[in-house]
């Protein structure tokens, strides 16, 4: 049964994936010069790159699949597997590293219970390290899907996803 589900499941991300990749192609074009646009807009809308969707570009610009998934795994910003609702991404930048950015990502992995680059089992929250955010004078800065949190501590990252997954809650009931 479970075996079926999983089989079930994977079709439908399969459906979805040309579906969404044909919209991309639609509207962009289908020409090698828009691969970087179209892998984007698929990401957007799915919020990662599914084999099933990178098949399908390879096929709707007629380029060899290796080549675009070459290009999927170059880019850090397009990820292969599903990620959580909420991407909180810890600069580890230099500002941010001298100002303890190791200490609250650490403090972040022992909270969710994941490791840097996973996913929380109940598809919440992915954990990313990345590069300078380009807010250096707020450091140490967290991202959390485009929203920027300065000035953290330890203490405030270790209440950080309580206080996402409680606000996410209060939007929910008004
Ligand atoms: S180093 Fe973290 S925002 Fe620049």
């Amino acid at each position: 049964m479970a075996v079926e589900q999983a089989i079930q499941e994977t079709k439908l991300v399969a459906d979805e994936a040309v579906r969404v990749v044909d919209d991309a192609v639609a509207n962009l074009g289908a020409s090698a010069d828009q691969l970087i646009a179209i892998l984007q807009q698929v990401q957007r809308t799915m919020g990662y790159l599914p084999r099933a969707a990178l098949r399908r570009i390879a096929e709707a610009l007629d380029m060899p699949f290796m080549q675009v998934f070459q290009v999927a795994t170059f880019y850090k910003a397009f990820s292969l597997e599903p990620r959580g609702r909420r991407v909180i991404s810890v600069c580890t930048g230099t500002a941010c590293h001298v100002r303890q950015s190791p200490l609250i990502l650490e403090a972040l992995e022992r909270k969710l219970g994941i490791e840097v680059g996973q996913t929380t089992d109940d598809g919440e929250f992915t954990l990313l390290k990345v590069g300078c955010l380009g807010a250096c004078a707020l450091g140490p800065v967290i991202d959390v899907n485009g929203a920027v949190f300065g000035q953290m501590t330890v203490a405030k990252a270790e209440k950080l996803p309580d206080q996402l997954l409680k606000e996410d809650h209060r939007g929910t009931q008004k």
